[in-house]
């Protein structure tokens, strides 16, 4: 490899990392505020968050914290997605999604053969889970706007089908997004060379052999 390959692009680049770790800590920020907020009148009859879950000791407190917590995420958001755009990332890493692929890693992981020895190819699943976790972000603010400003956003009000509708989706998306979270976290332990690369950025792009590491398999 050239020297040019060396300063090269790292697989994760810094703003990356940084919108990736600002969103996962408003992302528990929101989540838990909300969780909070929910306590004050439930969805699901019954159910409650602990107080150990919760952010904020009252429903108050929680909607200062998720509405300090909704900007971050709006702005840190966008921003992802106009990087992962113009970059090219999205089209990149996060595509194209091949039906046989995903099967096949289906059953590779159901037989604990979870090999991620090129962490430059996101498998399908992978590919899959992001995909799904960016449009639910996407989901849980447009949500958001509808049931934090009924008055002024009344046409998506009645378009996502009334307000009470609005408000079980925005818990629907909270739900999915914390069961994206379990997977994505306890995947991130099992293959820790995943997590170290994104705290350091991991290998350069184009550079082979030194930092590409052993199959897991
Ligand atoms: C403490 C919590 C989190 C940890 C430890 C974590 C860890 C990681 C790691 C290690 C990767 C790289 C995966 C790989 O290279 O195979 C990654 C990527 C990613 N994570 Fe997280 N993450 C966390 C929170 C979140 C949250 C809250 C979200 C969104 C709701 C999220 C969404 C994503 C996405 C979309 C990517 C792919 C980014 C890209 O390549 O453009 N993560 N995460």
């Amino acid at each position: 490899m050239h020297e040019s390959s060396r300063s090269g692009r790292r697989l994760h680049p810094l703003p990356l990392r940084i919108m990736h770790w600002v969103n996962a800590v408003v992302m528990l920020v929101m989540i838990t505020s909300g969780w909070g907020i929910y306590d004050d009148d439930v969805i699901i009859r019954g159910f409650h968050f602990g107080s150990f879950w919760r952010l904020g000791d009252w429903a108050a407190w929680s909607l200062n914290w998720h509405f300090a917590g909704m900007w971050f995420l709006a702005i840190n958001g966008l921003i992802y997605l106009g990087y992962g755009l113009v970059t090219g990332r999205f089209r990149e890493k996060l595509f194209p999604i091949r039906p046989a692929e995903l099967v096949q890693t289906v059953v590779d992981t159901l037989h604990f053969r979870i090999a991620h020895d090129d962490l430059t190819i996101y498998n399908a699943v992978q590919k899959l889970l992001y995909i799904v976790v960016i449009l639910a972000g996407i989901a849980q603010v447009v949500t958001g706007l509808a049931i934090w400003k009924p008055v002024q956003f009344s046409g998506l009000v009645a378009a996502l089908g009334g307000f009470q509708t609005a408000r079980v989706l925005h818990f629907a998306g909270m739900a999915v997004i914390v069961g994206f979270l379990v997977v994505h976290v306890t995947l991130a332990l099992l293959v820790p060379k995943t997590l170290l690369a994104m705290l350091s950025g991991g290998p350069r792009l184009g550079v082979s052999a030194p930092d590409k590491e052993e199959p897991a398999r």
